[in-house]
């Protein structure tokens, strides 16, 4: 394994739960519910594929233009949340994994579908963590397309087999498999079951189980 690469939302920092804060209250203006189930699927992919999920889950028809003022409505409202986010925000465990990986002379990469990561890399002052971080506005299909993983790989000159990804999105696992990564899912087994190994968090992987997995067939 000669590199890892990390998504944002959700891996890195909880902002996964800022992304779904913001959907929620655009759900509530427009009468109905989202629940933290139909946010699974809102994970990895792109504002406007997240915004196309909820108005479907609502029942909600919507020309181009609307489509276009509502995300940008979730945007504000998201970016009113990041900004008032503090460096302390970084989950447990990433700093001291990220600085173990590459005193081991691996590469760290992050690659996040979000046109807001580079926004959230600053409030969170990481920028220096990264050799290459791929956001949203870099690439023309978001996840589970593979294209991200496979640009960050291009980027850290490593070869796609020869990196680990850490995922909290079911689309996420899944463009790292499609890109011939192995996988670290981050969240609930149950819908991130196709990973290499599922684990509740970034700060519960150890040097054993890299190992592990470096072992370990990439078919799985
Ligand atoms: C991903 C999130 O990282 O970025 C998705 O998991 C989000 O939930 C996507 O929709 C796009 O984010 P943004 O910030 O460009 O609207
Ligand atoms: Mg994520």
């Amino acid at each position: 394994m000669e590199a890892c690469i990390f998504d944002l939302d959700g891996v890195i920092v909880d902002t996964a739960r800022y992304h779904y804060l913001a959907w929620k209250r655009l759900a509530a203006e427009l009468g109905f519910e989202l629940t933290p189930e139909d946010n699974e699927r809102l994970k990895g992919v792109s504002r406007i594929q997240s915004l196309n999920i909820v108005l479907e889950i609502g029942g909600i028809d919507a020309d181009a233009n609307e489509r276009e003022r509502l995300a940008e409505k979730k945007n504000t409202w998201f970016n009113e949340l990041i900004a008032k986010m503090e460096p302390g925000e970084i989950f447990p465990g990433v700093k001291a994994l990220v600085s173990g990986l590459r005193s081991s002379g691996r590469k760290v990469a992050l690659a996040s579908s979000s046109k807001n990561a580079q926004l959230v890399v600053d409030r969170l002052q990481i920028r220096d963590l990264f050799d290459v971080i791929v956001d949203g506005s870099m690439i023309e299909h978001t996840k589970p397309d593979p294209e991200i993983f496979l640009l960050t790989a291009e980027r850290l000159d490593v070869p796609p087999p020869n990196c680990l990804v850490f995922e909290d999105a079911e689309a996420g696992v899944e463009a790292a498999l499609a890109a011939g990564m192995k996988c670290v899912g981050i969240g609930s087994p149950t819908r991130l079951g196709k990973a290499h190994l599922v684990l509740p968090s970034v700060g519960a992987f150890t040097a054993e189980m890299l190992s592990q997995l470096e072992k370990t067939d990439q078919s799985k």
